[in-house]
């Protein structure tokens, strides 16, 4: 048996709450492999909306394993509120929640860091979630982080102080008010709550489940334009959103992959800074926001909106090897009379077929114009019965990508999925 992995083609958003909770009926595990709270997964079932930051998002499925992997960063406090928000009790999730001892803490003062250096940027700020994602990470590289295992450790508080007095003195450098102790007094209550649930070396079972035939799913956040090496660097998350990042992020070999999905939204969005083609800073792109409820998951923000950027998608399709398409939101293009589909940038005069290395080039992005459909599609249950305009959409995806569309989303709720057979 091999582990399937699931994550996002474009700027993260996709929809992979949603989707891996449809999906988690087949699967026995999920496993999250990167990112941290920085990600904000929604899930609706029976009327209710639930947002997942650091909980994998099979973790509403009673039968199911879920697992944070060593490649996740993990802020005890976020953990503490969102296993507080869940509903079931701490005694029922223990039996269905594992976490890596390898996973890196992220620390009160990686928080104050990540807001100090983004205020120090001033414009050319990344539009960070402010959650202590860089600071973690950059730790974790530097060979200097605090990890999920260490909180076991009897001088546990010591080592913690001495990583908070390192942190206090690069922050005297920067002219930024802070609180600490706000901070500080939910982040220890967390620990109390990680040290009720398995800490282990997760590396091992994973392998385990695989070789006892169980089926595995990789849960990915952010998405592939966020990755630290193949997104708009700097305006990225700190860690390899792509499947490669799934081997080093819980400890499997590529060998081991299965089948690649890969999540796209009928249009694109970006939340915070850095290039974005097709972005429509019109009444479409105001359409698309409303529609689409466009708003952040994690910090509220609006999003920016454009049309479906074709390049970007290849691109994320061959760094990931993706084998299935799933697409989200395709309710979301009802009503539009033509639906444009970006195919090629033209980049200082040139056409262009690759994301350009420069994030300061001018890029204009030449689009095939393709009919809309005015039907409502929600409650569709059958691929069949889309409407034509949508088929002939998703067929120029195909034709274009040479990868199929097996999954269409056509509302938030888990069962408003169509799974083409
Ligand atoms: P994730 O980070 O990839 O899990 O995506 P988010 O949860 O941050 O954002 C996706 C948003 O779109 C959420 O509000 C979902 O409830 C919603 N959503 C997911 N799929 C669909 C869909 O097919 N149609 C509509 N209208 N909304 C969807
Ligand atoms: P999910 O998993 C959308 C963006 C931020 C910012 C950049 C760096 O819900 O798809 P960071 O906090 O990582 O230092 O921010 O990355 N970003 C996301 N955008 N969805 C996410 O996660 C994101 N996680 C980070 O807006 O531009
Ligand atoms: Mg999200």
């Amino acid at each position: 048996m091999n582990i399937d992995i699931l994550l996002g083609l474009q700027w993260g958003d996709e929809g992979k709450g949603k989707i891996v909770d449809a999906l988690s009926p087949v699967y026995e595990v999920i496993a999250r492999f990167q990112g941290g709270p920085n990600a904000g997964h929604s899930l609706e079932f029976n009327n209710i909306k639930h947002i997942l930051h650091l909980i994998p998002s099979g973790i509403f499925h009673a039968d199911k394993i879920n697992i944070i992997g060593n490649g996740v960063v993990v802020d005890p406090a976020v953990f503490k509120k969102e296993i507080e928000e869940l509903g079931p009790p701490v005694s029922e999730l223990t039996k269905r929640l594992i976490i890596s001892t390898r996973a890196n803490l992220i620390l009160p003062s990686h928080r104050i860091l990540d807001a100090a250096y983004e205020c120090h940027k001033g414009v050319t700020k990344i539009g960070s979630t402010l959650k202590g994602i860089g600071p973690a990470y950059t730790d974790k590289t530097s060979r200097s982080g605090l990890r999920v295992g260490d909180i076991l450790r009897k001088d546990f508080h010591e080592r913690y102080n001495e990583h908070l007095n390192n942190h206090l003195e690069i922050l005297r450098n920067y002219d930024f008010k802070f609180d600490l102790k706000e901070y500080e007094k939910g982040w220890f209550e967390g620990i109390e709550i990680l040290k009720k649930f398995p800490i282990v070396n997760t590396e091992y079972l994973i392998n385990e489940f695989i070789s006892n035939g169980k089926k595995v799913l990789a849960e990915g956040a952010q998405g592939t334009m966020l990755d630290i090496d193949f997104g708009s660097y700097p305006f990225v998350t700190s860690s390899n959103t792509i499947s490669a990042g799934a081997c080093t992020g819980l400890g499997i070999s590529p060998k081991m992959t299965g089948e690649i999905f890969g999540i796209f939204k009928a249009y694109c969005t970006r939340v915070g800074s850095g290039p974005f083609p097709t972005e429509l800073r019109d009444e479409t792109g105001d359409i698309l926001r409303n529609t689409g409820r466009e708003f952040g998951s994690t910090t509220g923000r609006s999003r920016r909106c454009g049309w479906l950027d074709l390049p970007a998608l290849k691109y994320s399709i061959m760094i990931n090897g993706i084998t299935q398409l799933f697409m989200t939101k395709a309710d979301v293009m009802s009503g539009f009379e033509t639906i444009k589909v970006c195919t090629s940038y033209w980049v200082d005069g040139k056409e262009c077929l690759e994301i350009p290395f420069f994030n300061d080039s001018l890029i204009e992005p030449a689009y095939a114009d393709l009919q809309g459909w005015n039907e409502n599609i929600t409650g569709i249950k059958e691929f069949n019965k889309l409407p034509r305009a949508l088929k002939n959409y998703i067929e120029f995806i195909e034709k274009e990508t040479g990868v199929p569309v097996t999954i269409v989303s056509v509302g938030p709720d888990r069962k408003e999925t169509i799974f083409r057979s």
